[in-house]
């Protein structure tokens, strides 16, 4: 299991950093939404789901959390974002799940596709026979 993690360019001088992202430089696809995530409450734990098609990129602009990837066949990792010039690329087919927020931390989520229930898979069951049976058209 591939985790693509991207270590931005930060622009930085005597006044401070500037990190800037482009869609399809910096990011490999057309950012169509932002959204962003502070004020978690301690020990929440956010996400538990995967998608049928949203490609995502996770920044953590200020604080700390981690992401745990599952590509539902067995394999899963924990994955510290901590860094404001950071950014996880999380792809459809991994069930995810965000915790450990710092009281400071605000998640910002770059993703390629508007707001859409229809593509979320929100049952553990069903992601997991989804991905088996993806890996199993892949054979
Ligand atoms: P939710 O999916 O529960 O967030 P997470 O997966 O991070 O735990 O979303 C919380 C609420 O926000 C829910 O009512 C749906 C809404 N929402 C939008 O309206 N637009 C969005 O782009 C997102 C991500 C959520």
């Amino acid at each position: 299991m591939q985790v693509v993690k991207y270590v931005f360019q930060p622009h930085g001088d005597e006044r401070g950093q500037l990190v800037a992202l482009e869609e399809f430089r910096d990011i490999p696809f057309r950012i169509k939404r932002v959204y962003y995530m502070y004020d978690t409450v301690a020990d929440v734990v956010r996400g538990h789901h995967a998608h049928k098609s949203l490609e995502q990129i996770l920044i953590c602009i200020h604080g700390s959390c981690k992401i745990l990837l599952d590509n539902g066949l067995g394999e899963k990792k924990i994955i510290p974002l901590e860094k404001p010039y950071e950014g996880l690329y999380v792809s459809n087919d991994m069930w995810r799940e965000m915790y450990d927020f710092s009281p400071d931390a605000v998640l910002m989520v770059l993703a390629s596709e508007l707001y859409d229930e229809a593509d979320y898979i929100r049952d553990y069951g069903a992601f997991v026979a989804y991905a088996r049976e993806r890996a199993a058209g892949r054979e």
